[in-house]
């Protein structure tokens, strides 16, 4: 089904509104000018990538990768330039993970000075890298450590504190609910819940009623749906399903980054509002590589683009030949003659009435990833 078709349904639908329950996100002191949210996607969803949809519109918190809370405080510059914001990157969550609550709690204390919004503590990531040393999904299996540790942090800042996690490490131990409800107790401001087990990856459906029950098992803190969000119609039924406040869309917002405006211009009009036209989607893609070239240089802006080139090549529906020399990208000057070219070519028949496009996911058993 092609993007315009769902864009339709949900137009034609009656009553279209979204649940109206929790239409404004407060975390702590702070309250989000849009309920939608950016996830976390290691390696994409970087300090230029989030300058670009921010520029789009209807973002209402983005969030950095993951940060070695350790790696952090020894101020190792891979780690820095992973922090690096400005003003218009506001406001900016910055994701955490370790498993030494010390060190965490100065790893938030050190954010805070450094002017973050929100301390985000990562405790879905099914990384063997991360989760070998107790961090990530890894602290779902360590209760009493785990909220211990929560507490710390949040007793360490007076900026909002969040925890982003799955349902918990398999389906045998669906722990989230417990786990919520402890942390709001320990203070924690919202709590953004990936609606699959680690053990699942990424492969089956989202479980929503997996994410409800975490609703309900909160008293007044925003609980964030995410997983497998694509459009409004996927937004929709996740806010309706799940009854959370918000929506925090990952891979979603990778092959679309005008996701976002569409879901607050549907939220205030009942129209997702024009779809972008291919030289719009030409000129974002553009933007972002210009924007990491003056970040850190050609020569890392065309070999991190190539990551990137793969979903741009997905959304724009181009052929293997573009999408071999995108992924090889060596010069800004191969980059204008590529999109010269998409340019005087057009969009592709396929623009118009194709399947939307699959998204690709880390492949392989789990164990390791
Ligand atoms: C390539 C990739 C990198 C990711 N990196 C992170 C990360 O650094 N921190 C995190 O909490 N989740 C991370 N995630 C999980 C996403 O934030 C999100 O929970 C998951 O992709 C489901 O949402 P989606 O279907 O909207 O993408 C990552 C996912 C992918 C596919």
């Amino acid at each position: 089904m092609s993007d315009t078709t769902i864009l339709d349904e949900v137009a034609a639908a009656s009553p279209p509104a979204f649940p109206a329950r929790g239409r404004r996100v407060v975390l702590g002191k702070l309250t989000l000018t849009s309920r939608f949210l950016l996830s976390p996607l290691a390696g994409y969803t970087n300090f230029p990538f989030r300058l670009v949809v921010r520029e789009v519109g209807g973002l209402g918190l983005a969030t950095t990768d993951l940060i070695n809370a350790r790696a952090l405080l020894r101020g190792t510059p891979r780690t820095l330039e992973m922090i690096e914001t400005s003003a218009a990157d506001a406001p900016l969550a910055v994701q955490i993970y370790g498993a030494d609550a010390r060190e965490m709690a100065e790893a938030a204390r050190w954010l805070q000075d450094y002017g973050v919004a929100v301390v985000d503590i990562n405790m879905g990531c099914p990384v063997h890298k991360v989760v070998k040393g107790g961090g990530g999904s890894a602290m779902m299996c360590d209760p009493s450590g785990t909220v211990g540790l929560v507490r710390a942090v949040v007793e360490a800042v007076r900026i909002p504190v969040t925890v982003k996690m799955r349902l918990g490490w398999d389906e045998h131990n669906l722990t989230a609910p417990f786990f919520a409800r402890e942390f709001e107790q320990a203070g924690v401001a919202g709590v953004i819940i990936h609606g699959r087990t680690r053990a699942q990856g990424f492969h089956g459906h989202v479980n929503r009623d997996g994410i409800r029950a975490v609703v309900e098992a909160v008293a007044r803190i925003p609980v964030i749906g995410n997983g497998d969000v694509r459009n409004i119609v996927d937004a929709q039924t996740m806010l309706r399903e799940t009854g959370c406040a918000g929506v925090s869309i990952g891979r979603g917002a990778l092959l679309n980054p005008w996701i976002f405006r569409d879901l607050a211009c549907w939220e205030r009009t009942g129209q997702p509002g024009p779809r972008p036209e291919y030289g719009q989607r030409i000129d974002f893609m553009s933007r972002h590589l210009y924007l990491l070239a003056k970040q850190r240089g050609e020569r890392f802006a065309c070999l991190t683009f190539r990551k990137m080139a793969n979903w741009y090549c997905r959304a724009l529906r181009v052929g293997r030949d573009v999408q071999q020399r995108l992924v090889m990208l060596a010069t800004l000057a191969d980059f204008e003659d590529i999109i010269a070219e998409l340019r005087d070519q057009g969009p592709p028949p396929s623009w118009h009435h194709g399947p939307e496009p699959q998204v690709p996911v880390p492949r392989g058993p789990i164990e390791r990833w």
